[in-house]
Protein backbone atom coordinates (compact mmCIF):
# COMPACT_ATOMS: atom_id res chain seq x y z
CA UNK A 1 0.00 0.00 0.00
CA UNK A 2 2.80 2.59 0.83
CA UNK A 3 4.14 1.04 -2.29
CA UNK A 4 1.46 2.34 -4.12
CA UNK A 5 1.26 5.66 -3.12
CA UNK A 6 4.63 6.00 -3.74
CA UNK A 7 4.27 5.14 -7.62
CA UNK A 8 1.29 7.63 -7.25
CA UNK A 9 2.91 10.44 -5.85
CA UNK A 10 5.51 9.71 -8.42
CA UNK A 11 3.22 10.15 -11.44
CA UNK A 12 1.04 13.18 -9.80
CA UNK A 13 4.43 14.67 -9.61
CA UNK A 14 5.22 13.71 -13.50
CA UNK A 15 2.22 15.06 -14.30
CA UNK A 16 2.19 18.29 -12.34
CA UNK A 17 5.51 18.98 -13.71
CA UNK A 18 4.12 18.47 -17.33
CA UNK A 19 0.82 20.74 -16.15
CA UNK A 20 3.57 23.62 -14.69
CA UNK A 21 3.78 24.49 -10.94
CA UNK A 22 0.30 26.08 -11.20
CA UNK A 23 -1.48 22.49 -12.64
CA UNK A 24 -4.48 21.76 -10.92
CA UNK A 25 -3.98 18.41 -10.66
CA UNK A 26 -1.33 18.74 -8.07
CA UNK A 27 -4.35 20.51 -6.06
CA UNK A 28 -7.06 18.44 -6.57
CA UNK A 29 -5.40 15.68 -5.11
CA UNK A 30 -3.89 17.54 -1.56
CA UNK A 31 -3.62 14.00 0.33
CA UNK A 32 -0.75 12.79 -1.69
CA UNK A 33 2.54 13.30 -1.04
CA UNK A 34 5.69 13.75 -3.05
CA UNK A 35 8.60 11.24 -2.19
CA UNK A 36 10.41 13.65 -0.35
CA UNK A 37 7.80 14.21 1.74
CA UNK A 38 7.21 10.42 2.78
CA UNK A 39 7.76 10.32 6.84
CA UNK A 40 9.09 7.36 8.57
CA UNK A 41 6.30 7.91 10.96
CA UNK A 42 3.79 7.96 7.96
CA UNK A 43 5.25 4.71 7.02
CA UNK A 44 5.29 2.52 9.34
CA UNK A 45 1.99 4.65 11.11
CA UNK A 46 -0.32 1.67 10.76
CA UNK A 47 2.59 -0.64 12.35
CA UNK A 48 4.19 1.02 15.28
CA UNK A 49 5.46 4.04 16.89
CA UNK A 50 8.73 5.02 15.49
CA UNK A 51 11.39 6.62 17.18
CA UNK A 52 14.21 8.19 17.86
CA UNK A 53 17.31 9.26 20.24
CA UNK A 54 17.97 13.00 20.62
CA UNK A 55 21.52 14.06 22.03
CA UNK A 56 21.76 16.79 24.54
CA UNK A 57 23.23 19.14 22.01
CA UNK A 58 20.07 18.51 19.76
CA UNK A 59 17.75 19.02 22.36
CA UNK A 60 19.65 22.32 23.66
CA UNK A 61 19.82 24.32 20.19
CA UNK A 62 23.32 23.25 18.66
CA UNK A 63 21.68 21.52 16.11
CA UNK A 64 18.30 22.77 14.89
CA UNK A 65 18.45 21.00 11.63
CA UNK A 66 19.05 17.60 13.20
CA UNK A 67 16.04 18.50 15.67
CA UNK A 68 13.73 19.61 12.50
CA UNK A 69 13.88 16.22 11.00
CA UNK A 70 13.39 14.57 14.16
CA UNK A 71 10.32 16.47 14.70
CA UNK A 72 9.18 15.34 10.98
CA UNK A 73 10.40 11.95 10.85
CA UNK A 74 9.66 10.58 14.50
CA UNK A 75 6.69 10.25 16.95
CA UNK A 76 8.69 8.87 19.89
CA UNK A 77 11.90 10.68 21.50
CA UNK A 78 14.20 8.74 23.92
CA UNK A 79 17.42 11.13 25.53
CA UNK A 80 20.19 9.02 24.45
CA UNK A 81 22.45 10.25 27.62
CA UNK A 82 20.49 13.47 29.26
CA UNK A 83 18.79 11.37 31.60
CA UNK A 84 21.38 8.76 32.82
CA UNK A 85 23.06 8.72 36.42
CA UNK A 86 26.83 10.44 35.93
CA UNK A 87 24.60 13.14 33.26
CA UNK A 88 21.34 14.09 35.46
CA UNK A 89 22.96 13.33 38.92
CA UNK A 90 26.47 13.89 38.27
CA UNK A 91 27.18 14.31 42.52
CA UNK A 92 25.37 13.33 45.62
CA UNK A 93 23.85 16.65 45.79
CA UNK A 94 23.93 17.28 42.22
CA UNK A 95 21.07 17.01 39.45
CA UNK A 96 21.47 18.84 36.11
CA UNK A 97 17.86 18.57 34.62
CA UNK A 98 18.48 21.18 31.84
CA UNK A 99 19.10 18.79 28.73
CA UNK A 100 16.15 16.75 30.55
CA UNK A 101 13.91 19.38 31.20
CA UNK A 102 14.34 20.76 27.68
CA UNK A 103 13.51 17.32 26.13
CA UNK A 104 10.44 17.15 28.11
CA UNK A 105 9.17 20.33 27.36
CA UNK A 106 9.76 19.62 23.82
CA UNK A 107 8.28 16.46 23.38
CA UNK A 108 5.25 17.61 25.27
CA UNK A 109 4.57 20.70 23.07
CA UNK A 110 5.44 18.55 19.86
CA UNK A 111 3.14 15.43 20.94
CA UNK A 112 6.07 13.22 20.81
CA UNK A 113 6.12 10.22 23.65
CA UNK A 114 8.93 10.72 25.38
CA UNK A 115 10.70 7.44 27.07
CA UNK A 116 13.24 8.04 30.25
CA UNK A 117 16.48 6.02 29.92
CA UNK A 118 17.57 5.33 32.27
CA UNK A 119 17.19 4.73 36.11
CA UNK A 120 19.56 1.53 36.88
CA UNK A 121 22.38 0.82 35.31
CA UNK A 122 25.44 -0.58 35.62
CA UNK A 123 27.49 1.72 33.40
CA UNK A 124 27.04 5.80 32.94
CA UNK A 125 26.65 5.49 36.93
CA UNK A 126 29.21 7.27 38.93
CA UNK A 127 31.26 5.46 41.54
CA UNK A 128 30.27 7.98 44.77
CA UNK A 129 26.51 6.16 43.90
CA UNK A 130 27.94 2.99 45.55
CA UNK A 131 30.35 4.50 48.13
CA UNK A 132 29.87 6.73 51.34
CA UNK A 133 31.79 9.37 52.35
CA UNK A 134 34.63 7.79 53.27
CA UNK A 135 34.82 6.04 49.97
CA UNK A 136 33.59 2.60 51.56
CA UNK A 137 31.00 0.73 49.75
CA UNK A 138 27.86 1.16 51.15
CA UNK A 139 25.44 -1.40 53.04
CA UNK A 140 22.57 -2.86 51.39
CA UNK A 141 19.90 -0.63 52.82
CA UNK A 142 22.01 2.40 52.05
CA UNK A 143 22.28 1.66 48.63
CA UNK A 144 18.55 1.14 48.06
CA UNK A 145 17.82 4.26 49.46
CA UNK A 146 19.90 5.83 47.36
CA UNK A 147 18.26 4.30 44.70
CA UNK A 148 15.18 5.05 45.35
CA UNK A 149 16.01 9.15 45.93
CA UNK A 150 17.45 9.05 42.68
CA UNK A 151 14.50 7.46 41.12
CA UNK A 152 12.04 9.85 42.96
CA UNK A 153 13.90 12.90 42.25
CA UNK A 154 13.78 11.97 38.51
CA UNK A 155 11.31 9.63 37.23
CA UNK A 156 9.19 11.75 40.33
CA UNK A 157 10.36 15.23 38.27
CA UNK A 158 8.84 13.86 35.32
CA UNK A 159 5.68 11.96 36.41
CA UNK A 160 2.59 12.30 34.46
CA UNK A 161 4.87 13.74 31.88
CA UNK A 162 7.01 11.08 30.56
CA UNK A 163 5.40 8.34 28.92
CA UNK A 164 7.32 5.53 29.95
CA UNK A 165 10.54 4.49 31.91
CA UNK A 166 13.76 2.18 30.55
CA UNK A 167 13.61 0.91 34.48
CA UNK A 168 17.05 -1.23 34.62
CA UNK A 169 19.02 -1.29 31.76
CA UNK A 170 21.20 -4.65 30.76
CA UNK A 171 21.20 -6.95 33.96
CA UNK A 172 21.67 -9.46 32.18
CA UNK A 173 25.17 -11.65 31.24
CA UNK A 174 25.18 -13.65 27.52
CA UNK A 175 24.10 -16.78 29.02
CA UNK A 176 21.04 -15.17 30.45
CA UNK A 177 22.77 -15.50 34.16
CA UNK A 178 22.03 -12.04 36.21
CA UNK A 179 25.25 -9.71 35.33
CA UNK A 180 27.26 -9.27 38.12
CA UNK A 181 27.54 -5.06 38.78
CA UNK A 182 27.83 -3.31 41.98
CA UNK A 183 23.78 -3.36 42.11
CA UNK A 184 24.01 -6.88 42.28
CA UNK A 185 26.74 -7.40 44.63
CA UNK A 186 25.47 -4.69 47.60
CA UNK A 187 22.19 -5.08 46.97
CA UNK A 188 21.58 -8.30 45.66
CA UNK A 189 19.35 -9.99 42.63
CA UNK A 190 16.40 -8.52 43.93
CA UNK A 191 17.90 -4.83 43.05
CA UNK A 192 15.97 -4.75 40.17
CA UNK A 193 12.50 -5.71 41.81
CA UNK A 194 13.01 -2.57 44.16
CA UNK A 195 13.92 -0.30 40.89
CA UNK A 196 10.45 -1.75 39.62
CA UNK A 197 8.61 -0.50 42.59
CA UNK A 198 10.79 2.34 43.29
CA UNK A 199 9.33 3.28 39.33
CA UNK A 200 5.91 2.40 40.38
CA UNK A 201 5.86 4.42 43.15
CA UNK A 202 7.55 7.50 41.55
CA UNK A 203 5.72 7.67 38.23
CA UNK A 204 2.38 5.45 39.23
CA UNK A 205 1.25 6.26 35.20
CA UNK A 206 4.01 5.49 33.27
CA UNK A 207 4.94 2.40 31.80
CA UNK A 208 7.90 0.36 33.04
CA UNK A 209 10.61 -0.98 30.87
CA UNK A 210 13.33 -3.93 31.19
CA UNK A 211 16.00 -3.02 28.02
CA UNK A 212 18.99 -4.92 27.17
CA UNK A 213 21.25 -5.98 23.88
CA UNK A 214 21.54 -8.76 22.16
CA UNK A 215 18.17 -10.25 23.37
CA UNK A 216 17.71 -12.63 20.15
CA UNK A 217 19.79 -14.71 22.04
CA UNK A 218 18.08 -17.79 23.29
CA UNK A 219 20.54 -18.33 26.19
CA UNK A 220 19.50 -14.64 27.07
CA UNK A 221 15.85 -14.70 26.15
CA UNK A 222 15.53 -17.16 28.79
CA UNK A 223 17.29 -15.06 30.80
CA UNK A 224 14.99 -12.11 30.36
CA UNK A 225 11.82 -13.90 30.52
CA UNK A 226 12.85 -15.40 33.42
CA UNK A 227 13.48 -11.78 34.93
CA UNK A 228 10.15 -10.98 33.96
CA UNK A 229 8.19 -13.74 35.25
CA UNK A 230 9.98 -13.18 38.35
CA UNK A 231 8.44 -9.30 38.80
CA UNK A 232 4.98 -10.84 37.90
CA UNK A 233 5.02 -13.69 40.06
CA UNK A 234 5.72 -10.92 42.80
CA UNK A 235 3.19 -8.56 41.76
CA UNK A 236 5.49 -5.96 40.47
CA UNK A 237 4.49 -3.91 37.28
CA UNK A 238 6.79 -4.66 34.63
CA UNK A 239 5.03 -3.52 31.48
CA UNK A 240 7.23 -3.90 28.23
CA UNK A 241 10.40 -5.22 27.35
CA UNK A 242 13.08 -2.82 25.07
CA UNK A 243 15.39 -5.18 22.32
CA UNK A 244 18.09 -2.89 21.54
CA UNK A 245 19.22 -4.00 18.43
CA UNK A 246 22.66 -2.55 17.63
CA UNK A 247 22.79 -5.23 14.85
CA UNK A 248 25.47 -5.43 11.58
CA UNK A 249 25.18 -6.77 8.16
CA UNK A 250 25.36 -10.15 9.26
CA UNK A 251 24.97 -10.27 12.82
CA UNK A 252 22.40 -11.65 14.33
CA UNK A 253 20.51 -14.40 12.82
CA UNK A 254 16.76 -13.03 12.22
CA UNK A 255 14.89 -15.41 12.97
CA UNK A 256 16.33 -15.76 16.34
CA UNK A 257 15.17 -11.79 16.73
CA UNK A 258 12.01 -13.50 15.69
CA UNK A 259 11.39 -16.05 18.18
CA UNK A 260 12.59 -13.92 20.57
CA UNK A 261 9.56 -11.14 19.83
CA UNK A 262 7.33 -13.81 19.75
CA UNK A 263 8.40 -15.50 23.38
CA UNK A 264 8.29 -12.15 24.83
CA UNK A 265 4.96 -11.39 23.40
CA UNK A 266 3.55 -14.32 25.10
CA UNK A 267 4.53 -13.38 29.05
CA UNK A 268 1.74 -10.84 28.15
CA UNK A 269 4.16 -7.74 27.83
CA UNK A 270 4.70 -5.00 25.00
CA UNK A 271 8.07 -5.65 22.87
CA UNK A 272 9.50 -3.04 21.34
CA UNK A 273 13.09 -2.31 19.32
CA UNK A 274 14.64 0.47 21.37
CA UNK A 275 18.05 0.75 19.48
CA UNK A 276 18.36 -0.15 16.01
CA UNK A 277 21.09 0.69 13.97
CA UNK A 278 22.64 -1.58 11.76
CA UNK A 279 26.39 -1.20 11.47
CA UNK A 280 27.81 -1.97 7.36
CA UNK A 281 31.77 -1.87 9.13
CA UNK A 282 33.46 -4.77 10.08
CA UNK A 283 33.27 -6.05 13.50
CA UNK A 284 36.32 -7.01 14.82
CA UNK A 285 36.42 -10.87 14.87
CA UNK A 286 36.68 -12.43 18.64
CA UNK A 287 34.79 -9.73 19.58
CA UNK A 288 31.32 -9.51 21.09
CA UNK A 289 28.77 -7.85 18.82
CA UNK A 290 25.97 -6.40 20.91
CA UNK A 291 26.63 -3.08 22.76
CA UNK A 292 28.54 -3.26 25.54
CA UNK A 293 29.73 0.41 25.72
CA UNK A 294 32.98 -0.34 27.95
CA UNK A 295 34.47 -2.24 24.56
CA UNK A 296 36.91 -0.01 22.79
CA UNK A 297 39.37 -1.16 20.71
CA UNK A 298 42.07 0.63 18.64
CA UNK A 299 41.24 2.33 15.53
CA UNK A 300 42.86 0.31 12.29
CA UNK A 301 41.93 1.52 8.59
CA UNK A 302 40.89 -2.06 7.61
CA UNK A 303 37.93 -1.83 9.87
CA UNK A 304 37.09 1.89 8.48
CA UNK A 305 36.68 0.46 4.62
CA UNK A 306 34.42 3.67 3.52
CA UNK A 307 35.52 6.86 5.03
CA UNK A 308 34.47 8.76 1.96
CA UNK A 309 31.04 7.72 1.49
CA UNK A 310 29.41 4.49 1.10
CA UNK A 311 29.73 2.38 -2.10
CA UNK A 312 25.92 1.55 -3.71
CA UNK A 313 26.37 -2.13 -3.13
CA UNK A 314 26.78 -1.83 0.18
CA UNK A 315 24.22 0.53 0.24
CA UNK A 316 21.91 -2.08 -1.34
CA UNK A 317 23.08 -4.19 1.37
CA UNK A 318 21.83 -2.04 3.91
CA UNK A 319 18.96 -1.68 2.14
CA UNK A 320 17.98 -5.56 2.15
CA UNK A 321 18.48 -6.12 5.55
CA UNK A 322 16.54 -3.46 6.65
CA UNK A 323 14.17 -4.91 4.66
CA UNK A 324 14.36 -8.18 6.45
CA UNK A 325 14.14 -6.56 9.70
CA UNK A 326 10.97 -4.37 8.94
CA UNK A 327 9.58 -7.60 7.87
CA UNK A 328 9.47 -9.60 10.80
CA UNK A 329 8.38 -6.38 12.51
CA UNK A 330 5.58 -5.43 10.28
CA UNK A 331 4.76 -9.28 10.17
CA UNK A 332 4.41 -9.41 14.52
CA UNK A 333 3.00 -5.35 14.28
CA UNK A 334 0.57 -7.16 16.83
CA UNK A 335 3.71 -7.26 19.51
CA UNK A 336 5.66 -4.71 18.61
CA UNK A 337 4.39 -1.54 19.84
CA UNK A 338 7.84 0.91 19.15
CA UNK A 339 10.66 0.90 16.97
CA UNK A 340 13.29 3.51 17.57
CA UNK A 341 16.14 4.31 16.45
CA UNK A 342 19.70 5.02 18.02
CA UNK A 343 20.40 8.52 16.60
CA UNK A 344 18.74 10.16 13.93
CA UNK A 345 21.47 10.80 11.06
CA UNK A 346 24.31 8.47 10.10
CA UNK A 347 26.48 11.75 11.00
CA UNK A 348 26.01 11.74 14.62
CA UNK A 349 25.42 7.79 15.61
CA UNK A 350 27.49 6.62 17.89
CA UNK A 351 28.10 3.85 15.64
CA UNK A 352 30.90 5.72 14.19
CA UNK A 353 32.76 5.85 18.06
CA UNK A 354 31.56 2.15 19.06
CA UNK A 355 33.69 -0.37 18.92
CA UNK A 356 36.24 1.71 17.77
CA UNK A 357 36.69 5.63 17.93
CA UNK A 358 36.73 7.64 14.74
CA UNK A 359 35.15 5.50 11.96
CA UNK A 360 32.53 6.27 8.97
CA UNK A 361 29.78 4.03 9.47
CA UNK A 362 25.97 4.09 7.77
CA UNK A 363 24.08 2.73 10.12
CA UNK A 364 20.32 4.68 9.99
CA UNK A 365 17.72 5.20 7.68
CA UNK A 366 18.80 9.27 7.44
CA UNK A 367 22.03 10.12 5.89
CA UNK A 368 24.52 12.51 6.28
CA UNK A 369 22.35 15.55 4.38
CA UNK A 370 20.07 14.66 6.43
CA UNK A 371 18.13 13.10 3.47
CA UNK A 372 15.97 9.82 4.11
CA UNK A 373 17.89 6.76 2.05
CA UNK A 374 16.79 5.61 -1.16
CA UNK A 375 15.37 1.88 0.10
CA UNK A 376 13.32 3.49 2.85
CA UNK A 377 10.19 3.82 0.92
CA UNK A 378 10.77 -0.57 0.41
CA UNK A 379 10.45 -1.07 3.93
C1 LIG B 1 25.40 5.14 24.16
C2 LIG B 1 25.34 6.56 23.61
O1 LIG B 1 24.79 6.52 22.32
C3 LIG B 1 26.72 7.16 23.57
O2 LIG B 1 26.65 8.53 23.22
C4 LIG B 1 27.40 7.03 24.93
O3 LIG B 1 28.72 7.48 24.83
C5 LIG B 1 27.39 5.58 25.40
O4 LIG B 1 26.05 5.12 25.40
N1 LIG B 1 23.05 0.73 25.14
C6 LIG B 1 22.31 1.73 25.71
C7 LIG B 1 22.55 3.13 25.33
O5 LIG B 1 21.35 1.43 26.46
O6 LIG B 1 22.32 4.01 26.41
C8 LIG B 1 23.96 3.33 24.81
O7 LIG B 1 24.07 4.67 24.34
C9 LIG B 1 24.27 2.34 23.72
C10 LIG B 1 24.16 0.94 24.24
Amino acid sequence: MHKNKFTIAILLGMSSLALGCNGSAEQSKPTLKAPEQLTLKAQFKEHFKIGTAISRDQILGALPEDLNVAKAQFNTFTPENSMKWERIHPELETYDFEAADALVQYAQENNQELVGHTLVWHSQTPDWVFEDEQGEPLTRDALLMRMQNHINAVAGRYKNRIFAWDVVNEALNEDGTLRESKWSTIIGDDFIEYAFKYAKQAAPNAKLYYNDYNLYKPEKRAGAIALIKNLQSKGIEIDGIGMQAHYSLDNPELSLMEDSIVAYAATGIDVMITELDISVLPFPEGEEQGADISLDIALQERFNPYPNGLPSEVNTQLGERYKAVFDILKKHDDKVSRVTFWGISDARTWRNDWPMQGRTDYPLLIDRELKLKSFVSDL
